[in-house]
């Protein structure tokens, strides 16, 4: 496995790659891996011959208020995990690399990025989109697999695929939860034990409604009702809960195969997202 910091670097070692005719795989990561990442990392392995995984906590998806610099970060645990499950190359960069100075091109998959989580993030999916742009066109890859936790991110990369008619196709994979049911993600560090303890609730509160469609609720809003109190009985500060189409992110008037429930809450400062598709 070849630990690659510098973009020049990682773009000769791809351009022999792609003249061998080798199929490539990517899994941009902000690293402080988990088993959902890791998940996403076996899907990719299986789909490629030669699979690179960028480890970059992006500063550019960050509002200023927010934790990039506390941002949990392990590149040596990150390494010994990435090994062991047959990854060609880990991919680096520093800000500098990524961000030189003076860097003005950003890429943005307009309105769709201010919905859900880009009300209260307005720059994040801007962030996110120019890297991972910036990713496709560092590695090249045929497939990029996402996890669907940010399932947002997921459809937005894809439109933005779509859009600019990038080579690359977009794989997701499933939400990895731990045993209460709390899906995994690097934030979950912050949580204190009481906060750990009660974000449990996120899920619970999305089984509850999925169960309650399956007996025949049909309106979103008893269903965001019902899911806002059981969080807010556990101490979770609602950021929202929304009802949408998998496919639009536009908001829908009754619930249906297809429908995305999503979710932001706060446990202490800690913003955590989580979702349910009917
Ligand atoms: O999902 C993430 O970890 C990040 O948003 C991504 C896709 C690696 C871009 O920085």
């Amino acid at each position: 496995m070849q630990l690659v910091r510098s973009v020049s670097q990682a773009k000769k070692i791809i351009a022999s790659i792609k003249k061998r005719g080798m199929k490539i795989g990517l899994v941009p990561t902000m690293g402080y891996l988990h088993e959902g990442h890791l998940s996403l990392v076996r899907i990719a392995r299986k789909k490629c011959d030669f699979l690179v995984v960028s480890v970059f906590v992006n500063p550019t998806q960050f509002g200023p208020e927010e934790d990039f610099r506390k941002y949990p970060r392990d590149l040596k645990r990150d390494l010994r995990l990435l090994k062991l499950e047959g990854v060609d190359l880990v991919f680096y960069p520093s800000v500098s690399q990524m961000y030189p100075d003076g860097f003005r091109t950003y890429v943005e998959v307009v309105e769709w990025s201010r919905l859900l989580c880009g009300a209260s993030r307005p720059i994040h999916f801007r962030g996110v989109t120019t890297v991972v742009l910036k990713f496709f066109n560092i590695v090249q890859p045929d497939i990029a697999v996402f996890g669907s936790k940010d399932f947002q991110q997921a459809v937005i990369i894809k439109k933005m695929v779509k859009e600019l008619n990038l080579n690359v196709r977009i794989v997701t994979g499933r939400i990895v939860r731990e045993s209460d049911g709390l899906a995994m993600s690097s934030r979950n560090k912050y949580l204190s034990e009481k906060e750990r303890k009660n974000a449990a609730v996120l899920y619970q509160s999305l089984k509850s409604v999925k169960r309650a469609y399956k007996k025949g609720l049909r309106k979103p809003r008893p269903a965001v009702e019902m899911m806002a109190k059981m969080i807010e009985q556990k101490g979770g500060g609602i950021d929202y809960i929304q009802t949408v189409d998998k496919d639009t992110l536009e908001p829908v008037k009754k619930l249906k195969k297809g429908t995305l429930i999503a979710v932001a809450v706060f446990f202490g400062r800690t913003r955590l997202i989580d979702n349910i598709l009917l």
